[in-house]
């Protein structure tokens, strides 16, 4: 199977999707802001969530491009959520996606206000989506749910107030659960819930959300350590000061945790036919330069 080929083809999509979302204002006086919107959101950017949530759309024999407001909605909050992670605030970094962040460009006030742009249109590009209204709404609650309070802000929250000291494993997989895995498993169950899956799917989503999370989030620590600037579109050894997984366990053990919850994610995957691609997929983010 040409896994390339298949990601080529969901990351040409949600592409297009998002710059045709864009267009639509190009006439408003605001236009600064869509400007810094598209600037962060437009041409860069892996696009794993927005296809996982079409991937998974197809594997509950649903019409994936019915799922592209919800893939849309999580790019959009994705992207939202790195604009604030930049931030002199929180992370203050220089580079993302392989450019200046945001608030180097257009300064520090367009960005929050651009992050918060994407974050509240992404709730107009979900409830646009051409399914049940009773699926909607119970999507809209699950973005929600993970993108707020309970889900990456939280993380984010707990990840700040680490900073100063050293934390146990637990505390370490708190943060990251919610901070990285929250998105992921939105992603996960929106394309469950836009292709009419089954309760057994929509968990067994959420547990594939779970592990691959964690798998995702110990190889960004890890190539902040051993990954380049280049390849990475972003700067590294900038959270040498955080609680990391690398910090927690060193890079050997780090490798091995995500071919562990890599394997975890896998086996979540038997309740789907048709499961090639994605497998695939999970296995290739195990050795991902960025
Ligand atoms: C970066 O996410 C932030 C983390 C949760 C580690 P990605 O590595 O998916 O970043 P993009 O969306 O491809 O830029
Ligand atoms: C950020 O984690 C996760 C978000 C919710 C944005 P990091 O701070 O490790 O992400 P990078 O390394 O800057 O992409
Ligand atoms: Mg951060
Ligand atoms: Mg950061
Ligand atoms: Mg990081």
């Amino acid at each position: 199977m040409k896994v390339d080929v298949i990601t080529e083809q969901y990351r040409s999509f949600i592409d297009e999707y998002l710059a045709a979302w864009m267009q639509k204002f190009d006439e408003e006086p605001q236009k600064i802001l869509y400007d810094a919107m598209s600037y962060s959101m437009l041409g860069g950017g892996k696009r794993l969530r927005p296809i996982m949530t079409l991937e998974f759309c197809r594997l509950c024999c649903g019409d994936w491009k019915k799922a592209a407001p919800f893939a849309a909605a999580i790019e959009m909050i994705q992207t939202y959520s790195l604009i604030h992670d930049d931030l002199p605030a929180m992370d203050n970094d220089d580079y993302r996606r392989g450019k200046l962040t945001n608030h180097k460009v257009y300064g520090e006030a367009m960005a929050i206000l651009a992050g918060d742009a994407l974050l509240t249109d992404a709730f107009v590009c979900a409830a646009s989506a051409d399914l049940p209204a009773k699926d909607v709404a119970f999507a809209i609650s699950v973005l929600a749910e993970n993108a707020g309070s309970l889900g990456m802000v939280g993380g984010q929250v707990l990840d700040i107030l680490s900073e100063e000291r050293v934390l146990n494993e637990q505390e370490v997989l708190d943060i990251q659960t919610r901070k990285t895995g929250a998105l992921i498993n939105a992603a996960c169950a929106l394309g469950v819930i836009a292709g009419g899956g089954t309760e057994e799917q929509l968990q067994a989503a959420c547990s594939f959300a779970g592990a691959l999370g964690l798998a995702f989030q110990i190889r960004d620590d890890m190539l902040d350590v051993i990954g380049t600037q280049e390849e990475l579109g972003k700067g590294v050894g900038t959270d040498a000061a955080k609680n990391t997984f690398v910090r927690l366990y060193g890079l050997e053990k780090c490798e091995e945790l995500v071919q562990k919850y890599t394997n975890v994610a896998i086996e979540m995957l038997s309740v789907f036919e048709d499961n090639e691609y994605l497998i695939a997929l999970a296995k290739s983010l195990t050795d991902r330069k960025k």
